[in-house]
């Protein structure tokens, strides 16, 4: 019997979770039953709808039961399996939370190729969900074209990150907006972002006007915040706004920056602007797609990009509650067991 470890929501959080909310569990990992394979983690995904999830309440998916494992996906190695598609040895995708260990349908798992041409992980961020959301957004929603203005939030996140380079790629001018100098020049210098603006800068709305005298084409909107209220009244007749996340807001902040709703509205009616919100696990019709066209960009260093990794299931918590501040530097990731 192998001994497993998880963390589960200990308490739901009052505005900013803190480490009090989580708990280190041991378990006994059940053994595998018919289609079942048995799963030992190697990369833990963190990602910021996890923060949505331990509220209860109305949301397009349930809510985290007190003393659930915390939602998550890892890459994990197969260790035992059930299923004849898998056998031990197999990399896989998997939905098993915040655990070392875990048992799934072998119908729920995605399987990785053998001729990686990426680490592993990579299947977690850029070559993972939050790339194939950049994908949808850029190439889906806001169709961007040569010549426009894009604006990007969360310019140096996993998901901005791709946005920005996908943008850029198809010839469009890239605004990113990121937390701090060190990430803003990260975007320009090594992303390939034309300009990327401080959302800390309390000039942020006139640094906007001055970056986009012709308007903003493109948004993508990933934090809401004191960005969106730069963005708003900035943006060009007939543009469109890619409503992705709004990480600024998750954790009941930052609500005395957002534009008022009469200004929103104004802004939407009078420059007849497109808004549409998506969820990416509508789209994953277009993970073929996505892994084709961008997989040997990503395989060649064409699209670059930066992982935050901590080590060990235990630290998740912490790298969680760091990551909605602003803590990572592109993808947070945790190492929980070793690379096979
Ligand atoms: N619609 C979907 O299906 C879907 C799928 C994936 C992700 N998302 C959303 O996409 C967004 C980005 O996700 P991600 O995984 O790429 O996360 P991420 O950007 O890697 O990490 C979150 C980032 O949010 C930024 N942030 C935090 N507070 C902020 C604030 N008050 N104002 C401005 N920025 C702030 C921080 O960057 P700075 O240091 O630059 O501030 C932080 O690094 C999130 O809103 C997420 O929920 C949506």
């Amino acid at each position: 019997m192998t001994t497993a470890h998880r963390i589960v929501l200990a308490s739901r959080p009052k505005g900013a979770p803190t480490a009090d909310n989580f708990r280190h569990e041991s378990f006994d990992l059940p053994a595998p039953g018919a289609g079942e394979v048995a799963l030992r983690t190697v990369w833990l995904s963190l990602d910021p709808y996890m923060r949505g999830r331990m509220n209860d309440g109305p949301s397009y998916a349930a809510a985290t039961g007190i003393g659930e494992v915390m939602t998550g996906e890892v890459v994990a190695e197969v260790t035992e399996s059930h299923d004849d598609a898998f056998k031990p040895g197999d990399l896989v995708q998997a939905r098993i939370g915040w655990a070392s260990h875990g048992v799934s349908a072998g119908a729920d798992l995605r399987k990785l190729p053998t001729d990686n041409p990426a680490p592993l992980q990579s299947y977690l961020g850029i070559l993972g969900m939050p790339g194939l959301t950049a994908f949808v957004g850029v190439n889906d929603l806001l169709e961007v074209q040569s010549g426009q203005t894009v604006v990007i939030s969360a310019a140096t996140g996993a998901v901005g990150t791709m946005a920005g380079q996908l943008a850029k790629a198809k010839g469009a001018r890239v605004i990113g907006v990121a937390g701090g100098p060190e990430k803003c020049d990260f975007a320009v210098k090594e992303l390939g972002f034309d300009l990327c603006l401080d959302h800390r800068s309390p000039a942020l709305r006139d640094e906007m006007a001055m970056a986009a005298p012709d308007g903003i084409d493109r948004y993508f909107e990933n934090v809401g915040g004191s960005t969106l209220s730069a963005v708003i009244g900035n943006m060009a007749e007939f543009g469109r706004i890619a409503v992705c996340g709004m990480v600024a807001w998750y954790n009941g902040k930052n609500t005395d920056t957002a534009p008022p709703l009469p200004v929103v509205w104004r802004n939407v009616l009078t420059k007849r602007l497109r808004v549409e919100g998506f969820l990416i696990f509508d789209r994953y019709d277009r993970l073929d797609a996505f892994l084709s066209e961008v997989g040997p960009m990503v395989a060649d260093g064409t699209i670059k990009y930066r992982e935050t990794v901590m080590d060990g299931l235990d630290n998740a918590p912490d790298a969680f509650l760091s990551m909605l501040e602003g803590g990572n530097f592109g993808k947070q990731l945790v190492r929980v067991g070793d690379d096979p």
